[in-house]
């Protein structure tokens, strides 16, 4: 057992809290109010090698781990989690699942620029009729031999706009069920394929999030991810890598409104003393860090054991589930802490209390990941 992060660990997390400061943090409020994604930022982000981490250097990314990825998310969701989920969906979903599963052919096409920042990928596999019930996919990809002809409707696509390249899962053969489900790379700009309505969103307002409509889009074959009917299995096991990201991003979320209410709770005096000084408040505080830090221990326990081949699929759902309802919990108190200072945009925490919502949704909503952790303690 070692607590201790190296050097080379903590110097990932300065700079990703530098970074965060510095570039993030000017015009956050801003981007929120009008739902402005944060282009230039992520660009940046990009350049810094922050959009395909976890890939190795000759695909374009960073060769690092997946304790590195979590403390740069961590970092950067303290102050815009829109711009960290367009940062986890990038990593953990689209390279890690090219990487992981895609033809040489594929990573070069698709990977190397995805994982250097040249351009944002998107994985759309939720359906107005298929969310938490994901294989009932009605998306259709049917085979014509040298490509697949694509129709339907994906919704809540992040990335949806700013994407280039799509992994989207589609139903080949019903007959087979969830076993029919392919995932095809669809690139923006095949015809027929159409970025419809963007939704106004209650938080995370700053990431694009759209419904993706395809008529007849040809996707040639060349452009499967892996074995025919592979699709399902695939979403699944990259979700589950997926999970580790949003669980740090409602880690950072919570953290951020943490830090937050300590500052204001030593500053804002009442009844002759600082408010931190109240044991109502104190108490508060004590049960937010010690929430923090459990969801975090969570966290990096679910990214060592991905570091270590080992399975983590349980672990995951794990650190997904406690960190986003700790997310939820911290940033309510945080608003708390705050009075009437944290009613008004300004003082930052009610918009992390809107954006931890969504951590308790996507990639699998809490009520989701309570069925996979119970159905791993079952079977073990
Ligand atoms: N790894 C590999 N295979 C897996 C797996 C995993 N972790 N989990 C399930 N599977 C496989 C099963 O083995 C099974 O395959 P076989 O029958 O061939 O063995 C197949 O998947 C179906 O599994 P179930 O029978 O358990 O199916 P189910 O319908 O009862 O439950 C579910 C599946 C777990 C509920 C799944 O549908 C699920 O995870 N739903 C949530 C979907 C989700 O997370 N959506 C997020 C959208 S993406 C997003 O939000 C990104 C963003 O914008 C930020």
């Amino acid at each position: 057992m070692n607590f201790q992060l190296s050097e080379e660990h903590e110097m990932i997390r300065q700079a990703a809290r530098d970074f965060a400061q510095q570039e993030l943090l000017p015009g956050v409020i801003e981007r929120d109010k009008h739902e402005k994604f944060p282009a230039e930022q992520i660009k940046a982000m990009g350049e810094l090698g922050f959009m395909g981490m976890m890939v190795q250097p000759e695909y374009g990314g960073g060769g690092m781990d997946t304790i590195s990825y979590v403390l740069a998310m961590e970092e950067i969701s303290k102050i815009d989690a829109s711009a960290s989920v367009v940062m986890s969906v990038n990593n953990s979903l689209v390279c890690w699942g090219l990487e992981k599963f895609g033809t040489e052919e594929q990573k070069q096409k698709y990977l190397v620029p995805l994982a250097s920042g040249q351009i944002i990928g998107a994985f759309c596999l939720s359906e107005p009729e298929a969310g938490s019930d994901a294989t009932s996919q009605r998306t259709t990809a049917i085979d014509k031999g040298d490509h697949y002809l694509l129709n339907g409707t994906k919704n809540w696509i992040t990335n949806g706009n700013s994407a280039s390249v799509y992994l989207v899962m589609a139903q080949t053969d019903v007959e087979k069920k969830h076993r029919g489900i392919n995932c095809l790379i669809v690139e923006k700009g095949m015809p027929g394929f159409i970025v419809g309505k963007k939704e106004d969103k209650m938080g995370i307002r700053g990431s694009d999030t759209h419904s993706l409509m395809f008529t007849d889009v040809k996707v040639p074959k060349e452009n499967r991810l892996g074995e025919d009917g592979f699709g399902f299995t695939f979403a699944m096991k990259v979700l589950s890598g997926g999970r580790i990201g949003i669980a740090s991003q409602a880690l950072g979320i919570a953290a951020g409104a943490y830090e937050l209410a300590l500052k204001y709770s030593k500053e804002r005096k009442a009844f002759g003393k600082t408010i931190s000084e109240h044991q109502a408040i104190a108490f508060k505080l004590a049960d937010m860090a010690t929430r923090i830090e459990a969801a975090r221990n969570l966290v990096l326990k679910a990214a060592w054991l991905k570091d270590q081949g080992q399975n983590f699929d349980k672990e995951s759902a794990m650190a997904k589930l406690y960190a986003s309802e700790v997310a939820m919990w911290v940033t309510v108190e945080a608003v708390q802490i705050h009075g009437g200072y944290g009613y008004v945009k300004e003082y930052h925490v009610e918009r992390l209390m809107r954006d931890a919502k969504i951590t308790q949704i996507y990639e699998g909503t809490s009520e989701i990941q309570r069925v996979v952790i119970s159905r791993m303690l079952l079977s073990e």
